[in-house]
Parts: C-alpha cells; sequence; structure tokens
C-alpha cells in the first residue's frame, strides 16, 4: 500500500515546547528514504499548517482548545484525503493531541467503507483525561478520553456528529503513569490495557498476541506511537518521560508482531522532541522501529 508521510508541526497540546520540532527530526533521521528503501511506494507531503503555540496557561481544564482545534481539522482533512486516495496516512507529531484528527478521519473512513477497526495506543500513558480531572490542562493527555465522546464538543465531533471511537476498539501497551482519577475513568470505561507490569509478567509475545487478536482482512489497525512508551534510556527525546519502559528488544518485537499480522493502516509518530535529545537519538530509534513495522527483520533478510 503506497504511503503519503505529512507532519504537524505543533506542541500546543502539551506543557513543555519541542514537540513541534518532531517532523522535522523524524525526516532528518531519513524516515522516508527508510521507508523506500524497503520498497515501499512514499512520498512526503509535507506538512500541514496550523497556529503558532501562544504559550498561555489553562482556560477551564484546557491549554490551548482554539488552537489545537486548528491543527486537528488540519490534520483531520489530509488524513481523510490520502485515505479517500487508498493511501496510507503516516502524521509525524507535534505532540498526542493531534491523534484526534487522525484517528477521527481514520474512523468516519471506517465507517463510510464498512470496515472494523482497531487502534494500538503505544505510550506509557492512558491520555484519557478530561477537562474536570487533568491535572495539568495539557490536552495531549486527553486524546483517548476525546475520541471516546469524553471532551469538548469541537473535538468530540470533529470528525462528524457522535464520537468517533468506542474503548473496546482500542488497546493500550507499555502504560505505567495513569493519574489518579485518570485510573478511575479507564476502569468505568472499560479500556483494556497491557500495562508494564503485565508485560514484565507475560512478555511482550502474549502481550501482542492478545492485542492483535481478532484481527481479520475487514480491519483497519491504527498504530498510535507515543515514543515516550520507550524507556527513556534508549527514547530520552521525549517531553514526559517516564521510567520503566520498553526496551529495545520489546519494541523490536511489538513492531515485527504488528507486521507480521499484516501490518498498520496508519500510523502516528508522535512526540519526539529533539529539544530534550542528543544527537537526535530518539528519532533514528523511531525510524528503526518504523521500518520495522514495515517488515524489515533484524534476522532473516534485509
Ligand atoms: N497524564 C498527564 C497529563 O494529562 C501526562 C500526559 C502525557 N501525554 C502524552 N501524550 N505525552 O498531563
Ligand atoms: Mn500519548
Ligand atoms: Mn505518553
Ligand atoms: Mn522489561
Amino acid at each position: 500500500q503506497p504511503v503519503s508521510v505529512f507532519g504537524a508541526p505543533t506542541d500546543v497540546g502539551a506543557g513543555r515546547r519541542g514537540a513541534s520540532m518532531g517532523p522535522e527530526a523524524l525526516r532528518v533521521a531519513g524516515l522516508v528514504e527508510a521507508l523506500v528503501r524497503r520498497g515501499v511506494d512514499a512520498v512526503d507531503r509535507g506538512d500541514v499548517a496550523g497556529p503558532r503555540n501562544p504559550w498561555q496557561k489553562p482556560v477551564d481544564g484546557y491549554r490551548h482548545l482554539d488552537e489545537v482545534v486548528a491543527w486537528n481539522r488540519a490534520v483531520m482533512a489530509l488524513a481523510s484525503a490520502e485515505l479517500e486516495a487508498g493511501r496510507m496516512p503516516v502524521m509525524l507529531g507535534g505532540d498526542h493531541c493531534l491523534a484526534v484528527g487522525s484517528i477521527a478521519a481514520v474512523a468516519r473512513h471506517c465507517r463510510a467503507t464498512g470496515k472494523r477497526l482497531r487502534v494500538l495506543w503505544l505510550d506509557a500513558h492512558a491520555d484519557f483525561n478530561t477537562s474536570a480531572i487533568t491535572p495539568s490542562g495539557n490536552v495531549h493527555g486527553m486524546p483517548v478520553a476525546c475520541l471516546c465522546g469524553l471532551g469538548p464538543d469541537a473535538l468530540v465531533h470533529l470528525g462528524g456528529p457522535g464520537p468517533a471511537i468506542s474503548p473496546s476498539e482500542v488497546r493500550q501497551i507499555g502504560i505505567r503513569s495513569v493519574d489518579a482519577q485518570e485510573k478511575r475513568l479507564v476502569r468505568e470505561h472499560g479500556l483494556d490495557i497491557y500495562d508494564m507490569r503485565y508485560i514484565d509478567e507475560v512478555g511482550m509475545k502474549q502481550v501482542m498476541e492478545e492485542a492483535l487478536a481478532g484481527l481479520d482482512a475487514n480491519t483497519h489497525l491504527h498504530v498510535s506511537f507515543d515514543v515516550d512508551v520507550l524507556d527513556p534510556a534508549i527514547a530520552p527525546g521525549t517531553g514526559t518521560r517516564v521510567p520503566g519502559g520498553l526496551d529495545y528488544r520489546e519494541a523490536q518485537l511489538m513492531m515485527e508482531m504488528i507486521a507480521d499480522a499484516g501490518g498498520a493502516d496508519s500510523l502516528d509518530l508522535v512526540e519526539v522532541n529533539p529539544a530534550l535529545d542528543k544527537r537526535n537519538r530518539t528519532a533514528r530509534l523511531a525510524v528503526d522501529l518504523v521500518e520495522s513495522l514495515f517488515g524489515k527483520s533484524t534476522l532473516m533478510r534485509d
């Protein structure tokens, strides 16, 4: 399947600046070239545009809500166009609030084409906060809740009336930081969470078998890859680091098993923050992992 890479260079949903440089960091690390080298028909569509970061305090539980909505509209429009053209959108963030737009586009596409949807949310965080319970006001801590119908109208109904997805379509992997009230909400809505403790106990192989169970040819698989799912020792270039994340081999196996299951049909690559990195290490690791997601095997061939 042909791939369209595009950037959304903003950090309006975050509490630290710098994820806005993520798209360029990933390009400099050779993302598009790596896909082309794998034989993928990949083109770089450039960046979508949006408002600058006004760097204000949260208002009514949201920081920069108008700006977040504007960026997500732009992401949704381009992702929708690429899906309609039969191409796989790869969205380079930017912070994770942008997954509202990319997944709203995917959900709408699934409804129009009669496909089932599965979202793999690879993250240290559940990103299931609301304005009432957020400890920060940062919207990058809220995208899953918004997509499931809990959030401001402008984000909940971004791709049309009603929630874009149901919690039952989501599998979260690598989680190790959930805020006190967020925990209650996550349990209430029955989110399927494979946290670090479960990964430690049963291993990544079983985790991925469970998270990918039930996929068929009629399922659209969306992967939302927040690089803070990786351990900060190997991926320091991100704004909300949490110790105890995935090590290199666990992350590789995760990506390889997604590839074996047929690969992703759309992808977010978010929260790369080169301002906090050394020598673009985190973007380079992300590119390495995306190659595995696209079927590069560490042992068998190429
Ligand atoms: N749970 C914290 C918050 O809501 C951190 C969220 C971090 N999210 C992310 N996509 N990095 O503020
Ligand atoms: Mn996230
Ligand atoms: Mn995160
Ligand atoms: Mn481990």
